[in-house]
């Protein structure tokens, strides 16, 4: 692994460590529809062993676990130490036992090969240094015959709020998300799933809209509650004022009264072993 996927793993790894806190605050509803069609997608079966890689804070992981039930299981990945201790803790408020989790990278899940009926990854692949990998190693975990089902952030031109990356590297001086929009163009993620290995790849493109209240939590779900955490946790005052009025300046056009309705769009796709 070179330097730079290292450091972007650092970046994401302690970036959603800080942003756990607001995530679901900020996103639950947001995301909710490519949550909803990748779960219709898999198809989930009582007594499936599910692997599922960035699960976040669980809203992929607890419906998935109630669909396989106690024959099933989900095992739930993801790179941040503070999401997957979470995970665990509801999971047993939940009294929901077939959930285990496992901090891991999806470049190398450490699971055995083809030991997994299905493979999830909902809202995650864009954040991995090389998605590619990623995509293998489901491959990889899943049994001949598996099934895995991934969503990501659709076309930067399609994408209202894309402009948050170029507004938080210019603070910082790097790249906070330098493969953020890689694979949500075009015929992109078929193909890397069909290059890494998957069979009947299906894709599909859900237009959405980011409904928020208010300019405050425009930049709260953008600054505090995602990606780029890392790097916002790091500004003085001053650099989060001038932050948060470019970005909403790079908003002002879905600007309706108080709030703002963002453009956004998803892409899901689902391809077999
Ligand atoms: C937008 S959240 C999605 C969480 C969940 N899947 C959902 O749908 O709500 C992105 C997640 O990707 C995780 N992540 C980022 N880079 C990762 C990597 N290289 N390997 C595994 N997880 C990663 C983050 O820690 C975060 O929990």
């Amino acid at each position: 692994m070179t330097l730079d996927a290292r450091f972007q793993l650092r970046v994401q790894r302690y970036g959603w460590d800080k942003a756990a806190d607001h995530y679901e605050q900020f996103w639950q509803t947001q995301l909710a529809p490519a949550q909803a069609r990748l779960l219709e997608l898999a198809a989930l079966k009582r007594g499936e062993r599910v692997i599922e890689v960035a699960c976040g804070t669980g809203l992929v992981t607890f419906p998935a676990a109630r669909a396989v039930g106690p024959g099933g299981n989900v095992l739930a990945t993801d790179i941040s130490e503070v999401m997957v201790t979470r995970l665990k803790e509801t999971a047993d408020q939940q009294g929901l036992p077939n959930i285990a989790t496992k901090r891991a990278d999806a470049e190398a899940l450490g699971v055995p090969e083809a030991s997994f009926d299905v493979a999830l990854c909902a809202l995650g692949l864009m954040y991995v240094p090389d998605p590619f990998a990623a995509i293998r190693e489901m491959h990889r975990a899943l049994k001949p015959g598996g099934r895995a089902v991934v969503a990501i952030w659709g076309a930067r031109s399609s994408c209202g709020w894309a402009e948050i990356f170029s507004i938080v590297d210019h603070f910082v001086q790097s790249e906070v998300c330098p493969m953020f929009f890689q694979l949500g163009g075009g015929d992109a993620l078929r193909m890397a799933m069909t290059q890494g290995g998957f069979n009947d790849v299906v894709l599909e493109r859900i237009a959405t809209t980011l409904n928020y209240e208010s300019g405050d939590d425009a930049c709260g779900a953008v600054f505090a509650g995602g990606p780029v955490a890392l790097a916002y946790s790091r500004f003085d005052d001053a650099s989060r004022d001038a932050a948060h009025r470019e970005y909403l300046d790079s908003i002002a056009e879905w600007k309706h009264g108080e709030g703002y309705q963002v453009p956004g769009e998803f892409v899901v796709a689902s391809g077999t072993t």
